[in-house]
């Protein structure tokens, strides 16, 4: 095998799906740093690349087997390549990924990762670990991350819901919790280290326990952290939000006001069949309560179309929820059919022209929505943390509203994770634009 100065092979980490997949993977790069192993940069001059993939839809599947297409060319050029595939599609498709791709070295699932650093020194020609593993498992690592401000935390890996569409209780096993002591000692390390911004991960936050602590619990300690400024969370599901949560999310300085709040359809008897426990009407009750308590809640969701059963009237209803409850943003998507799934035998399935048609139907109405809800902000004063330079333009820079809206404004001066006073002026396609402002001269008046 190659090696870097370090003596050991260096190592390029490609990730696909989720927050949670991109948390592993910079989980991923502390555990091989710690173990001696050097980054790579760029991935054609490393020697191993590991593929963190994601199996939700088949899009999904579908590009990481075009990506191995491309590095099975890569590693043709050099003996000494090897390629390791990780995450949902490795634990889902296991050992038969090598029939489809033969370039692949090694196939690790989301619990196997403490075995990689064994894994790229050893010679093994079929290394396969798909084992689920009941305890929690990656306490104690330090992950590598890309940005020096803002973190993401996993709190629980793994669910046990079963929706009756998803993978991902297959590809990531029961929901384990991580202890609070874990959790709260990573993230006082991570404000002591400068970052201001955290994010706390899981399928469902809300399920979250520790003894007696609950998910309002550890936002409330998290919060209390010294240091930090904004304290976020992904995902909640209806059924299983608190009105704790939203006094925690009310009462709490830190606590971002902001839902990510999957609905999925807003028609009841689908929502029956994707086996989601909640209703219609429970579902406007959440967010009603939420946004009497937060005027400013940013509030987003998913949305599917295209369910098995689905019929124009249950999709009429899905517009009209979108209307009535007026999301930030809505991630939509049309169903995609996952084998092993309790609606893969579901036998009214949507023909894909009308899945297709639909969704380009809900996304131009959610576009309308979202462009009425960012031009309410208009005239606002509100306090940003900025990230980082425009792409497009760097005499200006981009950052966040608390209640998680992307702001341009002018450079100057602007750190990452530093708070900015902006008076929100207009919009620019769907993302708003303003200027820095003294919050002193404004009266001291800023909101959410
Ligand atoms: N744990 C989160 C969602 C994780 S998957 C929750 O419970 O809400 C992210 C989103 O992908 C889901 O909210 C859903 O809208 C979508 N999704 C999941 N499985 C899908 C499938 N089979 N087809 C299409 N979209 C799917
Ligand atoms: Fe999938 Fe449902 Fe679990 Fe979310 S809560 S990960 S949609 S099974
Ligand atoms: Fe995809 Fe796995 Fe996340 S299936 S969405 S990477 S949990």
């Amino acid at each position: 095998m190659e090696a870097s100065l370090s003596g050991r092979p260096s190592i390029f980490i490609e990730t696909y799906g989720c927050q949670m997949n991109k948390n592993d993977s910079e989980l991923i790069r502390g555990l091989l740093n710690e173990s001696g192993y050097s980054l790579a940069e760029h991935w054609e001059s490393a020697d191993v690349v590991l593929v963190n993939t994601c199996s939700v839809r088949e899009h999904a599947e579908r590009r990481v087997l075009g990506r191995l297409g491309v590095l099975a060319g890569w590693k043709r050029l050099s003996p000494n390549r090897r390629i390791g595939v990780l995450g949902c599609m490795a634990q889902r498709i296991g050992a038969s990924l090598r029939e489809l791709r033969p370039c692949v070295d090694f196939i690790v699932g989301p619990d196997g990762y403490r075995r990689l650093p064994e894994l790229i020194s050893g010679s093994s020609a079929s290394a396969v670990d798909t084992a689920f593993r009941p305890e929690e498992l990656y306490g104690g690592i330090r992950p590598m991350r890309d940005s020096g401000f803002s973190a993401w935390v996993t709190v629980s890996r793994g669910c046990v819901n079963f929706c009756s569409y998803c993978i991902v209780p297959y590809t990531r096993g029961a929901e384990r919790c991580r202890t609070a002591g874990d959790i709260l000692s990573e993230i006082e390390s991570l404000a002591v280290r400068g970052f201001r911004e955290i994010t706390l991960l899981g399928q469902n936050v809300n399920s979250w326990r520790d003894g007696d602590m609950d998910f309002a619990d550890l936002l409330r300690r998290t919060a209390a952290v010294n240091g930090l400024l904004r304290v976020r969370f992904m995902t909640s599901h209806p059924k299983d939000l608190t009105e704790r949560l939203l006094d925690a999310m009310a009462e709490t300085q830190a606590v971002c006001p902001h839902l990510h709040l999957p609905v999925q359809s807003g028609s009841d008897r689908i929502l029956e069949r994707m086996n989601r426990k909640y209703d219609r009407k429970r579902y406007m009750e959440i967010v009603r309560s939420a946004r009497e308590r937060m005027p400013h809640l940013g509030l987003t969701t998913d949305i599917m179309v295209g369910f098995p059963g689905e019929t124009e009237a249950d999709f009429e209803l899905t517009l009209d929820l979108l209307e009535t409850v007026r999301f930030d943003d809505a991630y939509t998507y049309a169903y995609s059919p996952r084998s092993g799934t309790a609606a893969a035998g579901f036998e009214d399935a949507v023909p894909e022209d009308v899945r297709f048609r639909r969704l380009a139907g809900l996304i131009e109405r959610q576009r309308a929505v979202t462009l009425q809800t960012r031009k309410e902000w208009i005239g606002r004063t509100t306090e940003i943390l900025a990230e980082r330079p425009s792409p497009r333009d760097p005499d200006e820079w981009l950052g966040r509203t608390a209640s998680g809206l992307t702001v341009v404004f002018p450079a100057g001066g602007a750190a990452p994770g530093v708070p900015v006073v902006i008076r929100i002026e207009g919009v620019r396609g769907l993302t708003l634009y303003g200027r820095t402002v003294d919050p002193i001269d404004n009266g001291g008046s800023v909101c959410g």
